[in-house]
């Protein structure tokens, strides 16, 4: 019995491994990194069940310690890197510097290894260096995993130095709800090879240097692209992003010596002040170790709440010039007020079902969850519309009148940084302090419901109504 057990938890232990979670890591934003600044966001990063970061960098990467020291920490903390290398910034990789880096690179303990034991290796973009690979692999055999977004798919994989693909589209087009019909396109192609999905929380840049301003959709994406994970099982899972300030989907800590990009971006204000999206990390223990488990179950380490919003009400201010979507893609734009809803969001980790409430300036909303997760364990996601109130934000958990969760959020206002709406949003977050929910076993009130679930699946459920009709 003992060894049969031993052989499941073995069994299901290479499968996890298996599956990766990593975040997309902009080295530029990180060029006053301290090894304590590294420490501190490998920590977090490991809080969230992240696997790794894609460390993205152009060729002219200046400091080349910074490496040598991400590298350094991510062994003593056991966590992975690998790199992105990016054709965008910078322009093509000269082939010489690919295998500078790679060589120097993949040898390292904590760069990230395939399950096939080679280094991955990935890309921003580069569709047009496809040809360099032939003779990069030659010299270093890795996992070749690009981003290449400007090609379909099916061209892409026709290249035979190409081991998988990993794709740009985390956000949807203008209203349009985010579907997977692109992810489902990749995976087609690909036909059994990894496939690197991305996974978003938001999308706001206004960097006039780059001739970059709109927004995509937002607003419930970290709720409804977790659950697309969920449903498509990819291989690998890469959200967008770590440390992207500039364009507002940052999951990680701000560093205050690290905004650079505001001033060299020419940015009309600095719209990641006072925006810490740290919240967004709260649910990933669970969801990840979701995904890692095919779905089926996962440990709840505490039960807890997050809720985001932008601060501003889209009328409030001058937009900024700011549109939904961006000509520069070749789309068609809409007023960004259209895309990001006045809404606020709110999501929650429950063993069980509990009651959502919501104030602005002090006034009660009628709140309720609009996604429920089946058999009541797991993520529940709401939101309410704003309706041009202000003040402050008070969002509380409570499960039958016990109180077990709350944030106090900034206030939404009408008074904008520069006069122009901020179109990122303020993200929070709270652990329960509450009770936790009753077990089958000590409360009776649980008792009966868990015996009706019984009953619905299995022989046990008959027996145990036998035995309480012969209890009445
Ligand atoms: C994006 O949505 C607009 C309508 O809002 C539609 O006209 C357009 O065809 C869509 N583009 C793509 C690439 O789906
Ligand atoms: C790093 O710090 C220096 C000195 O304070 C500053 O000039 C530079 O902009 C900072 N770099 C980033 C990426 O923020
Ligand atoms: C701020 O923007 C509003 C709306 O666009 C405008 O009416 C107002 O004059 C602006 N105020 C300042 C100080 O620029
Ligand atoms: C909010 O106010 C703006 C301008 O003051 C108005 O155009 C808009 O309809 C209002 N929205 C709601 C939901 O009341
Ligand atoms: C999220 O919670 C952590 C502690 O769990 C706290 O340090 C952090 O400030 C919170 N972030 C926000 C934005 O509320």
């Amino acid at each position: 019995m003992l060894l049969f057990s031993l052989i499941i938890l073995l069994t299901s232990v290479c499968h996890v491994q298996a599956k990766a979670v990593f975040a997309h890591f902009m080295l530029w934003n990180s060029n006053n990194f301290t090894k304590e600044d590294w420490r501190l966001d490998i920590t977090e990063a490991k809080i969230a069940h992240i696997d790794g970061f894609a460390l993205n960098t152009g060729f002219s990467l200046e400091n080349q310690h910074l490496l040598d020291d991400a590298f350094a920490i991510a062994d003593e903390l056991d966590f992975k890197l690998f790199l992105s290398l990016d054709y965008s910034g910078d322009g093509h990789w000269p082939t010489d510097q690919v295998m500078k880096y790679l060589k120097e690179y993949t040898k390292k303990p904590a760069y990230y290894k395939t399950s096939d034991n080679k280094p991955l290796v990935s890309t921003f973009e580069g569709a047009q260096a496809a040809g360099d690979w032939q003779k990069i692999k030659d010299k270093i055999d890795c996992a070749f995993i690009p981003e290449w977004s400007n090609l379909r798919p099916a061209r892409s994989i026709a290249y035979e130095q190409v081991d998988g693909l990993m794709s740009w589209t985390a956000w949807p087009n203008g209203t349009e709800d985010m579907d997977t019909s692109v992810d489902k396109e990749y995976m087609d192609a690909l036909d059994g090879k990894p496939y690197i999905m991305p996974v978003s929380p938001w999308f706001y840049t206004n960097l006039e240097r780059f001739h970059k301003n709109w927004v995509w959709q937002g607003d419930d994406l970290w709720y409804t692209r977790w659950q697309q994970v969920l449903e498509l099982s990819p291989e690998y899972v890469e959200i967008l992003t770590w440390n992207d300030y500039g364009e507002s989907h940052y999951i990680g800590p701000i560093h205050g010596d690290d905004l650079d990009v505001f001033n060299y971006g020419q940015a009309p204000f600095n719209y990641a002040e006072n925006m810490p999206h740290d919240g967004w990390r709260k649910l990933l223990p669970y969801v990840i170790d979701l995904y890692k488990n095919g779905g089926k179950d996962a440990k709840i380490e505490e039960e807890g709440l997050i809720s985001w919003y932008r601060v501003n009400p889209a009328h409030a201010c001058a937009s900024g010039k700011t549109t939904g979507n961006t000509l520069t893609q070749n789309q068609q734009t809409l007023p960004a007020g259209e895309v990001l809803k006045d809404r606020i969001f709110f999501s929650a980790l429950l063993e069980s079902s509990a009651d959502i409430s919501v104030t602005i300036g002090g006034k009660d909303r009628a709140a309720s969850w609009i996604n429920t997760p089946d058999g009541g364990k797991g993520i529940y996601h709401g939101s309410i519309p704003i309706n041009n109130q202000t003040g402050d934000v008070v969002v509380t958990l409570t499960r039958d009148n016990d109180f077990l969760a709350e944030i106090k959020g900034n206030e939404i206002t009408t008074k904008c940084v520069n006069n122009m709406t901020n179109w990122n949003a303020w993200v929070g977050n709270a652990t329960s302090t509450g009770p936790k929910p009753a077990s089958s076993s000590s409360s009776s009130k649980q008792d009966s419901s868990s015996t009706r679930l019984v009953l619905s699946g299995s022989i046990y459920g008959l027996i145990s109504w036998v035995v309480f009709f012969l209890m009445l």
